[in-house]
C-alpha cells in the first residue's frame, strides 16, 4: 500500500522501476487529459523524495547532513494555454485552483497549492530578470510518495515545479538556482522555516549517491553507496502527528536558545554545530536541563555524521550503520521527537540478520524509520518488522525497498 497515490496502479513483479515509472506518467498523462481536455499533449517531469541518513535536526543548526534522494516522487503533466490563465490540479487532494498570469495569489491559502504558487512566484522574478514573462498553462499534480511520511512531498514538489517552468520557457536555469527558488518558495510565500536539506537533497540528487551537504555554508559532494550490495528500507509507521510542524518549530526555537545561552562561550560560533562538546559539558550546570539535552543532540550528532561520513569513505558500513543506531537514540533521549512505533521499528530492525544500522528520518513525531541492510536481507527484514509490529500495535507497517534517483527531469513518453 502506498498512502495519498491510489490512483496509481501497484506494480507489476517484473516491472522494472523505469517501467514502473513510465506507466505511472502514462496513468498521469490520461487523468491530466480526463481533467483539461485533449488536444496537445503535456510535457510530463518526475522529482523525488529524499531519505536523510545522518545528520538529524542538523541543517537548521548549520551541521552536516546525508540524505539521498529515491525513486518515489512528484509527477507533473503541464502543457502551456494562449490565454494567460494558469489552472492547478493534484490528483492526491480535491479542488482545482485558477487565476491570472499577471495576479497570482498574494499571500497562501494553507493548502497544498501554495507549494507550486509560491514557486511559481519566484520563477516570475527570474524569468523578468531573463527579459521574459511565465505565461499562462494548466498543471496536474500527482506521485507515488507518502504524504506527511517525512520524504519531503513538499521539497520534491517545489523543485520538480520549478524545473517544469524553467524548461518551459526557455530559462534553463541551473539546478542550484531552481533550489534556491524552491527554498525561497517554502520559506517566503508558504512561511516554513525549514532548513536547507530538503530542496538540495532532491536539486542535487544523484543515483548510487548520498549527497554530503553541509549546512554552514552548503558545501556538498557525492559520496558513492554501492547498490550492489547494500540495500536502504523505508518503514512507515503510518502515524502522522497534526501538531509535528509545531513540535518542529519549538525544536527549532529551542535550539536558538541553547545557542544563545553557549555562544558567549564559544569564540566565533554562529550556530550549534559550532559549539565544541568541551564547551556544551563544562556550561551544562548554568544551563535549563531541556536545552542541555537539545543542545547535547546537535553537538553529538555533528561529531556522529563527521564518523559515519569517515566510516563510507573507508567502506566501512558496519560503522556508517552503528552511528545511525546511535544517533536514534539520542533523538528519542535527548531530542525526544521519536514515539513508541518508531523505537519498536528500529529495534526489530536491529534484531535482524544483515541490518547494519536503522533510525527515524526526516523531523520524527511518526512517520518512517530508515533502514540500512546488507543486499539479500530484504526479506527477513520485512517480515521481522511486520511481526514485532503487529504483535505490539495490532497493525503492520508498511515497508519498501527504495531505489536511488537521478533527481528531477523531463520523461520522454
Ligand atoms: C524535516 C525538515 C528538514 C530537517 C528534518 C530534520 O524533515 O524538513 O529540513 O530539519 O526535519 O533533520
Amino acid at each position: 500500500m502506498r498512502c495519498g497515490c491510489a490512483r496509481y496502479a501497484l506494480p507489476a513483479v517484473s516491472e522494472t522501476p523505469r517501467q514502473e515509472l513510465e506507466r505511472s506518467l502514462l496513468e498521469h498523462r490520461a487523468l491530466f487529459q480526463a481533467r483539461f481536455g485533449g488536444g496537445e499533449v503535456p510535457r510530463m517531469w518526475f522529482s523525488p523524495g529524499r531519505v536523510n541518513l545522518m545528520g538529524a535536526h542538523l541543517d537548521y543548526n548549520g551541521g552536516p547532513v546525508m540524505p539521498t534522494a529515491i525513486d518515489r516522487g512528484t509527477f507533473f503533466a503541464l502543457r502551456p494555454r494562449a490565454d494567460g490563465r494558469i489552472r492547478l490540479a493534484s490528483t492526491l487532494e480535491p479542488g482545482e485552483l485558477e487565476f491570472e498570469t499577471e495576479a497570482l495569489p498574494s499571500s497562501p491559502a494553507r493548502r497544498w497549492s501554495d507549494y507550486p504558487v509560491g514557486v511559481l512566484r519566484e520563477m516570475q522574478v527570474r524569468a523578468r530578470e531573463h527579459g521574459r514573462r511565465i505565461g499562462g498553462f494548466e498543471l496536474l499534480f500527482g506521485g507515488n510518495l507518502p504524504v506527511g511520511a517525512g520524504l519531503s512531498s513538499s521539497a520534491s514538489i517545489c523543485v520538480g515545479t520549478a524545473l517544469a517552468l524553467s524548461q518551459t520557457w526557455g530559462l534553463d536555469l541551473p539546478r542550484l538556482e531552481l533550489v534556491r527558488a524552491a527554498l525561497a518558495a517554502e520559506r517566503g510565500f508558504v512561511g516554513v522555516q525549514c532548513g536547507i536539506m530538503d530542496p538540495y537533497a532532491v536539486g542535487l540528487a544523484r543515483a548510487g549517491s548520498l549527497l554530503w551537504l553541509d549546512c554552514k555554508d552548503a558545501s556538498s559532494a557525492w559520496m558513492p553507496l554501492d547498490a550492489r550490495h547494500y540495500s536502504i528500507a523505508v518503514a512507515d509507521t503510518l502515524v502522522r502527528r497534526e501538531l509535528a510542524q509545531g513540535a518542529f518549530n519549538e525544536r527549532v526555537r529551542q535550539c536558538e536558545r541553547a545557542l544563545a545561552a553557549l555562544a558567549p562561550h564559544q569564540p566565533g560560533a554562529t550556530c550549534l554545530r559550532d559549539v565544541r562538546p568541551e564547551t556544551l559539558d563544562s556550561r551544562r550546570a548554568g544551563l535549563d536541563p531541556l536545552l542541555a539535552r537539545r543542545a547535547e543532540h546537535v553537538v553529538r550528532e555533528v561529531a556522529r555524521t563527521f564518523a559515519a561520513r569517515a566510516a563510507l569513505l573507508r567502506g566501512d558500513l558496519a560503522g556508517f550503520g552503528a552511528e545511525m543506531t546511535r544517533a536514534h537514540a539520542s533523538l528519542r533521549d535527548l531530542f525526544e521527537v521519536s514515539v513508541p512505533e518508531l523505537d519498536a521499528l528500529v529495534d526489530a530492525a536491529g534484531a535482524c540478520e544483515g541490518v547494519l544500522g536503522a533510525r527515524l528520518t526526516g523531523a520524527g513525531f511518526g512517520g518512517c524509520v530508515v533502514v540500512l541492510l546488507r543486499r539479500g536481507a530484504e526479506t527477513e527484514l520485512r517480515a521481522g518488522l511486520e511481526r514485532e509490529f503487529r504483535a505490539r500495535f495490532g497493525r503492520s507497517p508498511v515497508v519498501e525497498f527504495f531505489g536511488g534517483d537521478e533527481g528531477p527531469r523531463e520523461i520522454l513518453l
